[in-house]
């Protein structure tokens, strides 16, 4: 196995590789004593493989989670189990879990200072799961947008889709995490993992799970980044934009981007329109300022602007698109990174579930088969 530095894509190397120093941390976010020095924030988010990453989870999620693995002790992983809700073919499965790890990677995600692991090799989350179902009030989810929407698009309504949440609560509890970066879709997710983190400690006893915070990301004038027709991006109304499509069809695609009908040499409105709420998300404060003044004054034709759009969006993902290159000939370097991340992970899963057998009750330890 070749290492970061002879791949040249990540500069620095791990700052707490010393054995067990940041993985004390486990359980001690919750009590730790006022005199002791204060242990980093855990940062900690997921993403789905259910296709190619888009610019709505790039703004959403990854840059806020990239920018962050440099303020805590960051946690990022690809949520193959949330998946299984509504992806049922194993290849594909297997194929977007390698590509999502690889666009990760390729985005600016730093194996070196952030831990990046697959969910399914912390098995600990489904117990968790179990746990945290035992105070969940099935009013919960009977609320949860995500269930109704998903529902209404016809994706089977099985248990699995309906318990999404409280999974998703587990991830989160799991590794007693502080700080939860995610798009304002997830908001509902994690009033819900409070709430439940919350009644278990009344149950069980303080301190059994850190209550964490969502970060919730801002993307320009709107709350989740738009799709090419003005909805929101997501994979499911195939309205996406990815982050690493081929050129010509990034640029048909913007070309789609929805405008009115007002001619090229009319002035434009400047509210409500997709268009510039894309240019914000690339461009500069001054850049957004002159395009809005020359919206203004008339006399330009869609057709330009979204030319605009296209070159500064193809710029800002140049060097990432270089990274994706490297990573792309190596797939085993990147599964390598994900079985280091999961063992790192699986430590801290290990100890927080032996803290929650013991404040339930339920057994000390599951018997060694070794
Ligand atoms: P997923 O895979 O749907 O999306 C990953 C992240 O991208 C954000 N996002 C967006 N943000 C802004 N505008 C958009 N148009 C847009 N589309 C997607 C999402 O808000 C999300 O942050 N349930 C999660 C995965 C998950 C998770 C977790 C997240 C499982 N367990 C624990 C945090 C913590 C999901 O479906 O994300």
């Amino acid at each position: 196995m070749e290492t970061e530095a002879a791949h040249g894509v990540w500069p620095t190397n791990r700052k707490d590789e010393t054995p067990g120093v940041a993985d004390t941390n486990a359980g001690e976010n919750a009590k730790t004593p006022e005199t002791a020095e204060k242990p980093p924030s855990r940062i900690l988010s997921g993403i789905q493989p259910t296709g190619r990453l888009h610019i709505g989870n790039y703004f959403g999620m990854m840059e806020p989670a990239i920018r962050l693995q440099d303020e805590g002790d960051a946690f990022y992983f690809i949520a193959d189990y949330h998946a299984l809700t509504t992806v049922h073919d194993p290849a594909t499965m297997r194929e977007n879990v390698a590509g999502v790890a690889t666009d990760f990677l390729s985005a600016g995600l730093d194996p070196s200072k952030a831990t990046f692991f697959r969910q399914s090799d912390v098995p600990e989350v489904a117990e968790l799961s179990w746990f945290l179902s035992t105070v969940c009030p099935i009013g919960f989810l009977e609320r949860a947008h995500s269930f109704k929407d998903k529902t209404a698009r016809g994706i089977d309504a099985t248990h699995g889709l309906f318990a999404y949440p409280v999974l998703m609560a587990a991830d989160i509890l799991v590794y007693d995490s502080n700080i939860v970066p995610v798009g304002k879709d997830q908001k509902q997710h994690l009033e819900i993992t409070r709430d439940l983190a919350g009644k278990f400690n009344d149950r069980f006893g303080d301190g059994v799970f850190t209550i964490p915070e969502p970060r919730i990301a801002e993307t320009g004038s709107t709350a989740s980044v738009p799709g090419l027709d003005g909805q929101k991006m997501s994979k499911s109304y195939n309205n996406t934009l990815e982050l690493f499509e081929e050129e010509k069809k990034t640029r048909k695609k913007i070309m789609k981007i929805v405008t009115d009908a007002t001619a090229m040499e009319d002035p434009k409105p400047t509210e409500e329109s997709t268009l510039l709420d894309y240019y914000r998300l690339f461009a500069s404060d001054d850049e957004v300022a002159e395009m809005i003044a020359s919206f203004k004054a008339g006399g330009t034709g869609y057709g330009h602007y979204k030319q605009q759009v296209f070159e500064k969006l193809w710029e800002r993902f140049a060097p990432m698109r270089e990274r994706r290159e490297k990573l792309l000939a190596d797939p085993d370097y990147v599964e390598d990174i994900l079985r280091t991340g999961a063992k790192r992970a699986r430590r801290l899963a290990q100890a927080t579930l032996a803290r929650v057998r013991e404040a339930t009750g339920i057994a000390g330890h599951p018997i060694s088969l070794r």
